[in-house]
């Protein structure tokens, strides 16, 4: 991030070598508990340092390391590119985690089998969708892949993260904390093309109070747009 990389923090430490080894050195030999890393390929194309950062990490102690495969300056455009990958896996004997655009159980074996990775790391395609985790799983283990999260499952799972999220910020933050998240939930749902998740996520975010914010998700599974959903045939919906 920008106000990250800006205090030469972050991905904006890869410039200097000697300051991430002496860093790395620092926090291992201050804690007790395991360290580690999360690295970009580099900071910029003509400077992809990542295996000699990875290197170093590994003498200063660091236990595992997870690898974006994205440059400092293409931030997130363009593709994540998994060769500086393999060549950090082979370059070292700690754990390597391969990260960027894994979003799918394909990709994730694809990506492990090119980089020799030993695990993937997703960000942004668990965000209103944490399931990726078990399909990918699924995948990895049997070759084929798991079902979809039901609309039930669905909708549990979004009542208690929104619920999560009002008991730990309490209920000013949580209430608009969770709106970027039913956007999330919202752009995975297949049921929702661009502009209903639009005029769903507009109605969603004018709505100030918890209670509102849990009604809003009992509609959305309700039994019009939700044939199978039990909670409704229950008689649990509100609508
Ligand atoms: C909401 C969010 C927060 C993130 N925070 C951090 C962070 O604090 N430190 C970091 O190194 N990367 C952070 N990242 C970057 C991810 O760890 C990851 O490298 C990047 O999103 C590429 O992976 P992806 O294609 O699976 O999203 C963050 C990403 C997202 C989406």
């Amino acid at each position: 991030a920008k106000k990250v990389c800006n205090k030469a923090a972050g991905s904006a430490l890869l410039r200097d070598e000697a300051l991430v080894a002496e860093i790395l050195e620092a926090v291992v030999s201050a804690v007790e508990v395991p360290v580690t890393l999360k690295i970009r390929t580099g900071w910029c194309a003509d400077s992809n340092n990542g295996v000699r950062i990875a290197r170093l990490a590994e003498a200063a102690g660091i236990q595992a390391l997870a690898v974006h495969g994205r440059h400092r300056q293409q931030r997130y455009h363009g593709q994540a590119e998994y060769d500086t990958i393999a060549a950090i896996k082979q370059a070292v004997h700690i754990p390597v985690f391969a990260n960027g655009d894994v979003d799918s159980p394909l990709k994730a074996a694809e990506v492990l089998d090119y980089t020799g990775a030993d695990a993937v790391m997703i960000g942004r395609a668990a965000q209103g969708y944490p399931w990726v985790f078990r399909e990918i799983d699924h995948y990895l283990r049997h070759g084929r892949y798991c079902p979809s999260p039901s609309l039930t499952e669905r909708a549990e799972v979004l009542r208690s993260h929104l619920k999560t999220l009002h008991d730990f910020y309490g209920d000013y933050m949580g209430v608009r904390i969770a709106r970027k998240h039913l956007g999330w939930y919202l752009a995975a749902d297949d049921r929702f093309d661009a502009d209903r998740q639009r005029e769903l996520r507009a109605a969603f975010n004018a709505l100030e109070l918890a209670d509102a914010q849990f009604a809003f998700i009992d509609d959305l599974f309700c039994p019009e747009r939700s044939p199978g959903c039990v909670r409704a045939a229950n008689g649990i919906c509100a609508a």
